[in-house]
C-alpha cells in the first residue's frame, strides 16, 4: 500500500512539473521560433550577398508602405489589406478581418514558417508582381516586430 501510495504520488509530481513546464515554456519556445525563422532568412540573405549584415526595420517599413506598381492593380501596396499603421485591423478584398502584422498586437504571428512563407509568396506576388527576397523578408519580420 505505501508502495502504492509512493508510486503514484511520484507520477503525480512528474505530471505537475511536466505540465508547469508546458505552460511556462510555451511563449520563449514561440519567442525561439521566431528567431529561428529570421535567422534562417539572415543565412539565406547571407548566401546570396557576402556582404550583408544585418536586417533592418527602416527598410521594413519602406517596403509595407512602399507602392510598386509592378503587382495587381487592385493590391497596389501591403497596406492596401493590412491598413496604412502595422497596428491596424486589417481587411482581404472579400471583407474578411486581418489581425494586426505587428508583433505586440498579435502576439503568436511570424512564429510558424509554413504560413510566413506562404502569405509572402502570395502577397509579394499580390504586391511587387515577383516573390520576395530572404533581404525583403528579414527586413520586413525586424520592422513587425519591432511594432
Ligand atoms: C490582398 C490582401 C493582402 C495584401 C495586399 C497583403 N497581405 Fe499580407 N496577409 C493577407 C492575409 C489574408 C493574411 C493571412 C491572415 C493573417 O495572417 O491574419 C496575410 C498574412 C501575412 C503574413 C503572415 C503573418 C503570419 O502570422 O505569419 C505576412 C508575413 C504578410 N501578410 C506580409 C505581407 C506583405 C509583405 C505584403 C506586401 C508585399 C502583404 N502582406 C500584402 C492579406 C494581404
Amino acid at each position: 500500500m505505501s508502495l502504492f501510495r509512493t508510486v503514484s504520488a511520484r507520477r503525480l509530481i512528474i505530471f505537475a512539473l511536466a505540465s508547469g513546464w508546458v505552460v511556462l515554456s510555451m511563449s520563449p519556445a514561440s519567442a525561439s521560433q521566431l528567431q529561428k525563422n529570421i535567422a534562417g532568412y539572415a543565412s539565406e540573405a547571407k548566401a546570396r550577398d557576402k556582404t550583408f549584415e544585418a536586417f533592418s526595420a527602416d527598410r521594413g517599413r519602406i517596403l509595407f508602405s512602399s507602392r510598386p506598381a509592378t503587382g495587381k492593380p487592385d493590391t497596389p501596396s501591403c497596406t492596401s489589406c493590412h491598413t496604412s499603421s502595422p497596428t491596424g485591423v486589417g481587411q482581404t478584398r472579400a471583407g474578411k478581418e486581418i489581425a494586426p502584422l505587428a508583433l505586440s498586437k498579435t502576439p503568436d504571428r511570424y512564429t510558424n514558417i509554413k504560413k510566413v512563407e506562404k502569405w509572402f509568396r502570395r502577397n509579394c506576388n499580390s504586391v511587387l508582381g515577383r516573390v520576395c527576397t530572404a533581404l525583403e523578408k528579414g527586413d520586413f519580420l525586424t520592422f513587425m516586430i519591432a511594432q
